[in-house]
Parts: C-alpha cells; structure tokens; sequence
C-alpha cells in the first residue's frame, strides 16, 4: 500500500512539475501584463524583472522593489514562507547580508521590506506561480515612487500608475545566456 501511494505521488509531482512552470522555492519575481505561465519568462508580455531598491540608500531601512531593464549582472531571489517573502540583500555599503522580510501589504501602499522578522504576511502564490495579496491576484501596480523611480504598489492609484501582475519565476527574464 505505501509503496503503492508513494508510486501515485511521485507520478503526481511528475505531473505537476510538468503542468506548473516550475515547483519554485527560490524565485524571481517579474511584472507582466498577462495572468497566464510562460515556462520562458522573457516571453511574457511585457515582462520586466524586479530588484530590491532602497529610496534612501544610505539607511535601507526600507526596500522596495522596482523594476530593472535588461544589463543586469545578477538579480536577488526570493523565498516565501508564512505569507512573507524574503530575500537576501547586502547591507548599508555593501556590508554584510541580511534577509529582508516583506511587512504586511495593504492598499495603496509599496510592496515594502524591512530586515526585520515579519510573521502572519498575506501574500501566496496562486497556481504555484501568481503573486497574490489576501488571495487577489489583480492589484498590484507599478507607479513612480517619491524620488520617481517605477516601483511595485499595491493598489495604487495615482495617475502615474499602471496595473501589472507580478510572476514567480524560475529564471530571470532577458538575461543573456
Ligand atoms: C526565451 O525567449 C527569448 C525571447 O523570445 C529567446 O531569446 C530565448 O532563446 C528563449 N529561451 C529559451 C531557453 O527558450
Ligand atoms: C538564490 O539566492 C541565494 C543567495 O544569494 C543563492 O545562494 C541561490 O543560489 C539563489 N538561487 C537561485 C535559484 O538563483
Ligand atoms: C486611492 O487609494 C487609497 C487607498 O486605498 C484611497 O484611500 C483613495 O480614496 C483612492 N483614491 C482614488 C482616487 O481612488
Ligand atoms: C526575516 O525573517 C526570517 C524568518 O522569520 C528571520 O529568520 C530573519 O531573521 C528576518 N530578518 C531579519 C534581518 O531579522
């Protein structure tokens, strides 16, 4: 019998693997204008890979994340766990790492990062690969931040902005092979 029910669920990882772009648990993150997969992240409509910001470069107290055009060398990826997600970022002048946590997301507001512990988060992946806030998918928004750099908002809804949706991807966009 167990081996029986391992047989059927390694058989339905298989599936599943194949079904879903990827069984991700270190992603990138990237805004598209289009809510279906593409197993090749540089064919989404309108993709732009994202990367963590800090407005105010020298506290970084605060990150968000904005938008990044092709000629990077290299993008931070990110994990979710307990409705939070985290990436790994240098610290102020390059010093150090810290693993900084999304806070809670509400509307009309960046998506934020803070190097501190964050419990209880309310973002998901819907379909294994959608970013959503409180189980919505449609919401998040790119808009100029205050130094008028394009950065995530939730629910934005200034002039300025423009409704996008934000994929976890296995492999960054545009990259050069
Ligand atoms: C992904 O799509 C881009 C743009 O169409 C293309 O240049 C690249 O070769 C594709 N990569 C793979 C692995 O198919
Ligand atoms: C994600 O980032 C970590 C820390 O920088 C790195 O060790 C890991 O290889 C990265 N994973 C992927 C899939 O790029
Ligand atoms: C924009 O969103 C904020 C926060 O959700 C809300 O308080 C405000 O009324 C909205 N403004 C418009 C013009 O919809
Ligand atoms: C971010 O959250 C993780 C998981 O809760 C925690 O281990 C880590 O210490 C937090 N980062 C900081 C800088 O506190």
């Amino acid at each position: 019998m167990r081996f029986t029910t391992l047989t059927v669920l390694s058989a339905l990882g298989a599936f599943l693997s194949a079904a879903l772009p990827t069984e991700l648990t270190e992603f990138f993150l990237v805004t598209s204008d289009q809510s279906d997969p593409s197993t090749n992240s540089s064919q989404l409509r309108g993709v732009h890979a994202t990367t963590p910001y800090a407005e105010d470069p020298v506290s970084q107290s605060t990150l968000l994340l904005r938008l990044i055009g092709s000629g990077y060398n290299s993008l931070p990826n990110f994990t979710l766990a307990d409705g939070v997600l985290s990436t790994l970022t240098a610290g102020p002048h390059g010093i150090g790492s810290y693993k900084y946590n999304s806070t809670t997301i509400t509307a009309g507001k960046e998506l934020q990062f803070v190097a501190q512990k964050q419990e209880n988060g309310n973002v998901g992946l819907d379909g294994g690969y959608l970013v959503t806030v409180d189980g919505e998918k449609e919401g998040w928004a790119i808009c100029d931040s205050d130094s008028g750099t394009d950065v995530l908002y939730w629910k934005g809804n200034g002039t300025d902005c423009k409704t996008t949706y934000l994929h976890a991807v296995s492999k960054p966009p545009y990259k050069k092979a």
